[in-house]
């Protein structure tokens, strides 16, 4: 038991014991949020395909028999070389490139499937790059925009292994989790697309996020050695058109680049206990 309730450890492709587990705890909702990433599934592709499709075809089978609500993080990985990069529509090709990508978008159809097939409540948001100050991020291409953070803060250069022109769809944490929260707590009858909902925040490319820390942190400096996830990186949009998320369930992100960036800092110069004369502390 930790201060927020229940704690216990599982491996999801483990079907018996997320049975067991569910029944012990009168679980209602599930937000299954194991993966294997899209820069770590390119090394791992089998082992990816069978975390990403297995865990979530034992969590959605789950969600039928005990008749719970289902979070599923789908991802812009979705979409490849084919989709219109710039405002990438809801309802576009889907062609992705990686075994990372092709998982999700298979999951997203599951999902639906489950849904008019069993009425399972799943709900499910493609994420574009995740930020976020609570932990290092685990193996994805978008990874450069959470490291670049940590060493700004840790008085470090940082080296970017994606090219400094490289615009990508993020959004930070808060706004994520947020976002989440209220589209699991809206009712059935918003929800209207049941494969994924396209989810945007703010787009920008390694030289920007690099300017708006420099606002803070003069000095720091950033190197490029663009690595094979830059290739990743140029089969997705540079942009999301989100409007189904904002018409049906009223998503409207809060954090711009600043913003982000003053939050970020801040919270990182705590974890490691750094004083940032730049943000006025
Ligand atoms: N971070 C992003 O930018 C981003 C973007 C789009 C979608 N997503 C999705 O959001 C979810 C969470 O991503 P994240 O950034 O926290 O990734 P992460 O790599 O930090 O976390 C994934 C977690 O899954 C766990 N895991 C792996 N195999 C498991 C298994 N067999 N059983 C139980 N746990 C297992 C790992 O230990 C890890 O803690 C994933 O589904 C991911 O695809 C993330």
């Amino acid at each position: 038991m930790t201060s927020d309730g229940p704690f216990e450890v599982l491996d999801v492709l483990y079907a018996s014991r997320l049975r067991e587990l569910i029944e012990k705890y009168g679980v209602t909702q599930i937000y299954h949020l194991a993966a294997i990433l899209s820069a770590k599934g390119e090394q791992h592709p089998q082992q990816a395909w069978d975390i990403n499709m297995r865990g979530l075809f034992n969590v959605l089978e789950m969600a039928r028999d005990f008749n719970l609500r289902l979070f599923f993080p789908s991802s812009i990985a979705v979409f490849g070389p084919t989709t219109p990069r710039v405002a990438t529509p809801q309802d576009t090709i889907t062609q992705p490139t990686t075994v990372y990508g092709i998982s999700k978008i298979a999951g997203e159809n599951w999902c639906q499937y489950f849904f008019l097939k069993y009425g399972v409540d799943v709900r499910s948001v493609r994420y574009p790059g995740i930020i976020g100050y609570q932990s290092l991020p685990g193996g994805g291409t978008t990874d450069y925009a959470v490291e670049v953070f940590h060493e700004a803060v840790k008085g470090n250069p940082y080296t970017c292994f994606l090219k400094a022109d490289m615009s990508l769809p993020m959004l930070y944490m808060d706004d994520a989790i947020r976002g989440t929260l209220e589209l699991m707590e809206a009712s059935p009858s918003q929800i209207r697309i049941r494969t994924s909902y396209n989810m945007a925040g703010l787009s920008f490319t390694p030289a920007e996020v690099t300017r708006a820390i420099q606002q803070y942190v003069p000095g720091f400096t950033v190197g490029y050695e663009p690595d094979f996830r830059q290739q990743i990186a140029e089969s997705w949009p540079s942009s999301i058109d989100d409007s189904a998320a904002r018409e049906d369930w009223g998503w409207k992100p809060v954090f711009d680049l600043d913003y982000m960036t003053r939050d970020m800092l801040s919270h990182l110069a705590d974890h490691y206990l750094v004083k940032l004369p730049g943000l006025g502390r």
